[in-house]
């Protein structure tokens, strides 16, 4: 059994034992929205950002590495269409992830779209690995070599190259940046350990900031996690180095299993709430097929095991490939630490009381190791979970609204 059957069995038996199997009643005209839920749900980021009237346009950066990324950048708005002066914002993704988490539940809801309407040069990140950026200059994505990295490499290689590319482009010397979960670990990465970027940028939003994970409550994750060891000799061993790609869970689950009409809809509500917390408020479940079409989007399953790694280690270092490898890497038996007193750029931290992935005690401890924090500022909504950060029906009027003023003062 792989650790995927693992997960849907868990999942799957969590579900029928939940008790929630309640169905939205809709009066709305199905089929119009049925057509456009299920073609936003397969259009990839480009095309459905310009389906909705906004500009796009599409990157290529080259890592020092060799890998080949693709970013995404809405240049203006289709309102706020003024090009002069638009300060310029790169957004990063999280885990499983692609820039279309940005622009995926529609023109009023993403924060690329507000963004450029606020007035912003918007560029939006790919990680390598992801649907967008399974691409490397010598080295296929069939190939195991090409899978041998973590978040720790999206930091290093990644993010650098992607934020240099985008200096240059658009002649600014600074930029500001705003991630969510994975997206906030790889800007750790880079700049405690390429310090030279904290000036690169201005500020930083970190929605859902994950460093450290001990405190972590998803019952899924922490009924996996202790045995992250065991997971990475298993994968080893079939070979499985990638995780999650897209196409896999759309199949089953974006297409049919996650539609107002199927009465499995509130299956997909409850994988996400399993996996993030519990918020029935904020989902609006018609959207389902849409972030199921674009989520998962492939990832490392080193980037899962190092997460796990961190979970049961309660701290934020770099990848534990087993003593005799650290010793050769790192010149000693245990992952050193990423160095969090080297991080200069001013750092906002947002959270969710109610979220089980970057919890509030978590977050406290990054707090109290990165001394350019300038505010940790909790969203005003008990249940506010962790992927509610990008999909909560109010995120803007709870979230976005406030980043937008801050961000403001860095201009
Ligand atoms: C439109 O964009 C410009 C920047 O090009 C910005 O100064 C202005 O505030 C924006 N307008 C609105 C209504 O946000
Ligand atoms: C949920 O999504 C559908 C489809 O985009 C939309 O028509 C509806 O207004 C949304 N509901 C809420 C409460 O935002
Ligand atoms: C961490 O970074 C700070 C600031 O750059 C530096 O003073 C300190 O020596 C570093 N610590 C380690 C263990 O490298």
């Amino acid at each position: 059994m792989s650790n995927i059957d693992i997960v849907l069995r868990i999942v799957f038996l969590l579900y029928v034992t939940s008790g929630d199997h309640s169905v939205i009643a809709k009066e709305e005209d199905v089929s119009s929205l049925y057509n456009n839920i299920m073609e936003d749900a397969s259009l990839d980021t480009f095309t459905l950002v310009r389906k909705y009237g906004y500009p796009c346009e599409i990157h290529r950066v080259y890592t020092e590495d060799k890998y080949v990324l693709e970013l995404h950048r809405i240049p203006y708005g289709k309102h706020n269409t003024s090009r002069e002066h638009r300060p310029v914002v790169f957004l990063q993704h999280g885990l499983l992830s692609t820039s279309a988490e940005w622009v995926l539940m529609g023109t009023d809801k993403g924060l690329g779209y507000i963004l450029a309407e606020a007035g912003y040069d918007v560029w939006m990140g790919n990680a390598r690995g992801n649907t967008y950026s399974r691409r490397h200059i010598s080295i296929k994505p069939s190939s195991s070599s090409f899978w041998k990295f973590s978040w720790h490499e999206i930091g290093y290689y990644d993010i650098p190259a992607m934020i240099d590319y985008v200096l240059k482009e658009t002649g600014v010397p600074s930029l500001q940046y705003v991630a969510f979960s994975q997206g906030t670990t790889a800007f750790w990465v880079m700049t405690s350990t390429r310090p030279e970027y904290n000036d690169k940028v201005r500020a930083m939003q970190a929605l859902a900031p994950v460093a450290y994970v001990g405190n972590i409550r998803s019952p899924l994750i922490r009924a996996i996690a202790p045995f992250t060891n065991s997971l990475e000799k298993i994968m080893r061993l079939i070979g499985t180095n990638e995780f999650m790609a897209n196409g896999w869970i759309n199949e089953i689950a974006g297409q049919k299993l996650c539609l107002e009409e199927a009465v499995t809809q509130s299956l997909c509500a409850n994988i996400l709430f399993l996996l993030c917390g519990y918020n029935a408020q904020q989902l609006n479940r018609t959207m389902l097929p849409v972030v199921l079409g674009h989520t998962p989007a492939g990832a490392s399953t080193r980037q899962m095991i190092h997460f796990g790694q961190l979970y049961n280690s309660k701290k934020f270092t770099r990848f534990n490939h087993g003593w005799f490898v650290n010793k050769r890497t790192y010149g000693r038996f245990t992952p050193p630490a990423y160095n969090l007193s080297a991080i200069t750029t001013p750092i906002f931290l947002h959270y969710g009381d109610n979220d089980w992935l970057s919890t509030p005690d978590d977050v406290n401890y990054l707090l109290r190791e990165i001394k350019s924090v300038i505010g940790k500022f909790r969203v005003p909504h008990p249940k506010f979970n962790h992927l509610d950060f990008i999909f909560a029906i109010d995120a803007k009027q709870l979230i976005y609204d406030r980043i937008i003023k801050i961000m403001s003062r860095f201009i």
